[in-house]
């Protein structure tokens, strides 16, 4: 099943998520998230995007990987904690499916040491690098109601204020089903 994507200026993108419990069909959600992230061409869906105020994320960095020649990680990510973080932050310019049209350059560490469960509930300790590390970092923002737009300060912040201000508003161009916030939809 595809969910429309919520968009910002939505308050579940901004609300710390529940911690995922046993009686939540997990391998059915994860499923369905994958299939909304794939049809938006997206590399990375946390659950708040799709309305579900829930700790959990799937990933496939495949099309960014592939670009350097390397294979891609396909993971659903359950109750994650980042236990660690290692080396330099650097600049990538990132962009979210809940803020269409809007990419900027967002500073993170390239590797990290990630506890999570499995759709299976199976418990993992991995340390993952690269565009993996980068997409993660992303995508668990999403579940501590953080975005991306939100570690963007100065001028690149005051340039796209008025874009995100739009988006809000459900002036918004995305080719995939979005779900527009409560105030737009008010509004028109
Ligand atoms: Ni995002």
């Amino acid at each position: 099943m595809i969910y429309p994507i919520v968009l910002y200026g939505d308050p579940v993108l901004k609300k710390p998520a529940e911690l995922v419990e046993s009686d939540i069909d997990v391998k059915q959600l994860s499923e369905d998230m994958f299939e909304t992230m794939y049809q938006a061409s997206g590399v990375g869906l946390a659950a708040p995007q799709i309305g579900k105020s829930l700790r959990m994320f799937v990933i496939d960095s495949t099309p960014l990987d592939e670009d350097e020649g390397k294979e891609g990680i396909r993971r659903v990510f359950i109750n994650p904690e980042i236990l660690e973080t290692e080396g330099d932050d650097f600049a990538f310019e990132e962009g979210c499916l809940s803020i269409p049209g809007i990419r900027a350059d967002v500073q993170r560490p390239p590797k990290i040491t990630i506890q999570y469960q499995d759709e299976n509930w199976q418990e993992h300790t991995e340390i993952i690098e690269g565009m993996p590390a980068r997409i993660i970092l992303h995508e668990y923002d999403h579940i501590e109601g953080v975005l991306f737009v939100d570690h963007v300060k100065g001028l690149k912040k005051r340039l796209i204020k008025g874009k995100l201000g739009n988006i809000s508003k459900g002036q918004v161009d995305a080719n995939y089903r979005v779900k527009l916030p409560a105030k737009a939809v008010r509004r028109t």
